[in-house]
C-alpha cells in the first residue's frame, strides 16, 4: 500500500498524491501563462517565514518573488540569526513562529528536522532542500520536462510523464538523486542510476522506499553509458553537495567517469534533454559542451521553480480551507 499523503505539509514527493500533482502542474502552467497580467492574490495577508540553514540562489528568490505574487509576505530567516542556531528547541521554534506567520520554508541538513517543525507547529511546513530530498526541485524539473512531451498529449502534464525514463548520473546517494526516486516512481515514470559503488543509495533509502510503497523503484549500474540507454532525460548534479565540503578530493576522483560529456548524452535517446537542477560545475559533473547544447532546459527548470513553488503552496493553502 502507498502511505499517501499529508497535504498539510510539503516535505516529500509523495505528500502529494498524484491527482494532486496533476492539479499543481495544471496551476502552474496557468500561473506561467498568466504572470504579470492576472494576479492571484492565494496569500492575500499571510506572511511566511524561510528558515535557510544552506545557501541558496534560486529556491531563495523564487519563494520570496513568489510568495510576493500571490500577495503574501516573505520573511527570510537566516537560521544563525535566530535563537534556533543558538540551540532554542526545533518545537519551541515551531510553535512560536506559527503564532507569528501562516507557512514556513525550510532549507537544513538533517530531514528529521522539517519533520519535527512540521509536527511541532500548526501552519503548513514547505520543504526547500534537506540533505535527504528536495521534492520542490522534482516537481519543476517534471514539470519542465512536461510542458515540452504534453503538447503532443493533449496538454495533459502528468499523464506525458508516464512510461519515460531517467537516468540520473553521478553521485547516486545524495538528496537529488533520493528525491528524483520517489518522484519517478510517483509520476509513473522509470528511473535508472549510474554511479560507482561508494555513491549507491543506502540501505536505509532502499528502506524508506518500501515504505513509500515502491520497494526496489528504481535500477543502478556503475556503468554511465548502460545506465543513459534509452533515457529521455539525462539528469546529474554537482557531486560535492553542501554539507560534504570535506571529501571534495575523494568525490572528484571516485566520480570523475560518470561526467555527463556529449558522447555520455548521444547514448541517450536522440531527443532526450539534459537537466541539471544548478548551481553547475561545468568540468565536473558536466561539460560546458552539454550545458549549453540545445537539448540541455536548465534555465527553463531555473525559471520554472517561480510557477511551481506558487502553485505548491496554492494547494496547500486550499487544501486548509
Ligand atoms: N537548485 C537549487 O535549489 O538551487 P539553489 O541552491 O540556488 O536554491
Ligand atoms: N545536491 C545539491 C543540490 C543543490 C541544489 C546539494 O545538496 O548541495
Amino acid at each position: 500500500m502507498v502511505s499517501y499523503f499529508d497535504m498539510n505539509h510539503f516535505l516529500k514527493e509523495t505528500d502529494f498524491s498524484p491527482q494532486d500533482a496533476a492539479e499543481v502542474f495544471a496551476m502552474a502552467r496557468e500561473f506561467k501563462a498568466k504572470r504579470g497580467r492576472q494576479a492571484t492574490p492565494v496569500l492575500a495577508g499571510q506572511t511566511w517565514a524561510m528558515i535557510f540553514s544552506k545557501s541558496s540562489t534560486r529556491t531563495r528568490v523564487s519563494f520570496e518573488v513568489g510568495i510576493h505574487e500571490l500577495g503574501g509576505n516573505p520573511l527570510f530567516l537566516n537560521r544563525n540569526d535566530i535563537q534556533l542556531g543558538r540551540g532554542e528547541s526545533i518545537e519551541d521554534t515551531a510553535q512560536v513562529l506559527s503564532r507569528f506567520v501562516h507557512g514556513l520554508i525550510v532549507r537544513t541538513f538533517d530531514h528529521q528536522d522539517v519533520e519535527r517543525l512540521a509536527a511541532a507547529g500548526s501552519v503548513p511546513v514547505i520543504n526547500a532542500l534537506t540533505d535527504f530530498l528536495h521534492p520542490c526541485q522534482i516537481y519543476t524539473d517534471a514539470f519542465t520536462a512536461a510542458e515540452r512531451w504534453s503538447t503532443t498529449k493533449g496538454g495533459d502534464l502528468l499523464g506525458s510523464l508516464r512510461g519515460r525514463k531517467i537516468a540520473f548520473l553521478g553521485d547516486t546517494a545524495c538528496n537529488m538523486a533520493y528525491s528524483w526516486v520517489l518522484g519517478a516512481n510517483l509520476f509513473g515514470m522509470e528511473i535508472s542510476l549510474g554511479g560507482p559503488e561508494a555513491f549507491r543509495p543506502t540501505a536505509e533509502f532502499d528502506a524508506f522506499l518500501a515504505k513509500e510503497g515502491f520497494a526496489g523503484g528504481y535500477t543502478f549500474t556503475t556503468d554511465p553509458v548502460a545506465a543513459v540507454k534509452n533515457a529521455d532525460i539525462v539528469y546529474t548534479d554537482v557531486w560535492v553537495s553542501m554539507g560534504k565540503e570535506e571529501e571534495s578530493k575523494q568525490r572528484l576522483r571516485t566520480l570523475a567517469p560518470y561526467q555527463v560529456t556529449m558522447d555520455l548524452f548521444r547514448a541517450a535517446r536522440p531527443d532526450a534533454y539534459f537537466l541539471h537542477c544548478l548551481p553547475a560545475h561545468p568540468g565536473e559533473e558536466v561539460t560546458q559542451e552539454v550545458l549549453s547544447s540545445p537539448r540541455s532546459v536548465i534555465f527553463d527548470q531555473a525559471e520554472n521553480r517561480l510557477h511551481v513553488q506558487k502553485a505548491i503552496m496554492a494547494k496547500l493553502v486550499q487544501s486548509r480551507t
